[in-house]
């Protein structure tokens, strides 16, 4: 964390959305969760999926120089020696002589414990990596690590991705996964966990086209959160001091976003310079060349790499999209969430339960299911239905009334400017295709009943 900035929506109001509408809950929450682990509900695994579709999409489908990758999250120990995680991926703690809470020293403000006030032992290095074993046995030989990034494994199949995929440089290769860390210090929320999904780039260039690369990654990446509608004011780019640098980087940026406990990161930038490929090349003994038929030589590509995480983006975007406003005279939550993003893209309400209503209803919603995540939702009042749908962040709401089993035309209701249209049922489906792909929202009908 840095700055102290004022937040503008508290974490507990996002928390308690999340648990309240079924985004979020703490893992195995009936044995008293389980610290830093998180499980995504029926509506969190929608928001995920499609943040790592929207993810994909601008990283792989849209571009002809990336390729994806899912590599396993299990990877051959040598991966992490040759890596320097094994050695470096530690962080600094103390623990307390009294109550033997453990802390990261280059966090603390004083020299005693902050929950007791006891004496500290001397810091000493704690591996992030969590550690098992693979096989019947537990010995040293067996010792196998879960993967703390997902990038290792796109770098030990860099050489099988370029004899497949026939990319020349520059390419890169994508891929999204689990990766898992023994943090110390959590909290946040989803911020922070030992469990977490990562959406990582690895773009391997000519060396001399680093810093190139490096700026257009700066540029795709940042731009990516704001197309998806987070708020550029709280967005912004912040260079890592020397200090700060990871062993591997030549050079890294955060994207650091506004959170409602201050500015921090969102999406690590890097370049990771050759250091990858040559450490790889020199403990499994393979060659990680490329060979550049411009220049006849055999060169080690530089690699930039944008690493973003899934929960952090979760985080990010629901806290940017939280807002609250009076709708006919009450107060009303909403998220404003990206069309793209929002877990369900509409809703279908029939006026009443009337069995007629509610036949056309169901034809309707069976027929919109074909193409969209949509829910249906027939109990309590019109208003109170708009309410529970606006709080997930729906972006249209579908109502069928009385009127409709007469002119075959039902309205569509839009969350943001609650503006209402009314459109043929025959023609829902193209509406509402041009509207979530962002197609302005007015109050003119588009159709009458005459055509
Ligand atoms: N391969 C480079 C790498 O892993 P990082 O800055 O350590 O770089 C990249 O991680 C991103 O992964 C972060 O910007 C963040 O979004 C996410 N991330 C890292 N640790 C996390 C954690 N403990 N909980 C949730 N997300 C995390």
């Amino acid at each position: 964390m840095t700055e102290q900035t004022p937040a503008r929506v508290d974490m507990e109001k996002i928390v308690s959305l999340c648990q309240r509408r079924g985004f979020i809950f703490p893992s195995s929450e009936i044995y008293g969760g389980l610290s830093s682990c998180w499980d995504y509900g029926p509506l969190g695994v929608e928001l995920k999926r499609n943040i790592k579709q929207a993810w994909w999409r601008a990283a792989v489908q849209e571009r002809d120089d990336m390729v994806g990758l899912d590599a396993s999250i299990l990877m051959h120990p040598q991966t992490w020696e040759a890596s320097g995680h094994l050695k470096g991926f530690s962080d600094p703690l103390v623990e307390c002589k009294s109550c033997h809470l453990r802390w990261r020293a280059d966090e603390l403000a004083g020299s005693s414990c902050p929950s007791c006030g006891g004496e500290l032992t001397e810091p000493r290095l704690f591996n992030l990596m969590f550690k098992t074993f693979m096989g019947p046995v537990e010995e040293d030989a067996s010792v196998v690590y879960l993967r703390p990034e997902t990038a290792q494994g796109m770098f030990v199949n860099f050489q099988n991705v370029l004899d497949t995929a026939r990319k020349r440089l520059p390419f890169g290769i994508a891929q999204i996964g689990k990766a898992f860390r023994n943090e110390i210090t959590t909290g946040n929320f989803i911020f922070r966990s030992r469990e977490f999904e990562q959406m990582e780039i690895e773009f391997f260039v000519k060396p001399e086209s680093d810093k190139e690369w490096f700026d257009y990654w700066l540029k795709e990446r940042f731009n990516w959160y704001v197309k998806l509608g987070i708020k550029k004011e709280n967005l912004k780019l912040r260079q890592h001091m020397k200090k700060e640098l990871a062993h591997y980087a030549k050079d890294c940026y955060d994207i650091d976003y506004l959170f409602p406990m201050g500015w921090a990161e969102l999406e690590g930038i890097a370049n990771r310079g050759n250091f990858d490929l040559v450490q790889h090349a020199k403990y499994s003994g393979k060659n990680l060349s490329y060979f550049d038929e411009e220049t006849n030589e055999h060169i080690i590509p530089y690699i930039i790499e944008p690493s973003a995480g899934v929960d952090r983006s979760a985080l990010a975007f629901l806290c940017d999209a939280y807002d609250e406003d009076l709708a006919e005279g009450e107060l009303r939550v909403l998220l404003h969430l990206h069309p793209d993003l929002a877990p369900i893209k509409v809703a279908v309400l029939p006026l009443s339960r009337r069995e007629k209503l509610v036949a056309l209803a169901k034809q309707i919603y069976a027929d919109l299911r074909q193409c969209w995540m949509v829910s249906y939702d027939d109990a309590q009042s019109i208003g109170r239905r708009y309410r529970r749908q606006d709080e997930i962040g729906t972006p249209f709401c579908i109502t069928i009334d009385f009127q409709s089993l007469e002119d075959e035309q039902v309205t569509i209701r839009e969350r943001d400017s609650l503006n209402q249209i009314r459109v043929p049922i025959k023609e829902l489906k193209t509406v509402l295709t041009a509207k979530l792909s962002g197609e302005r929202f007015d109050t003119q009908p588009l159709w009458t009943a005459k055509g």
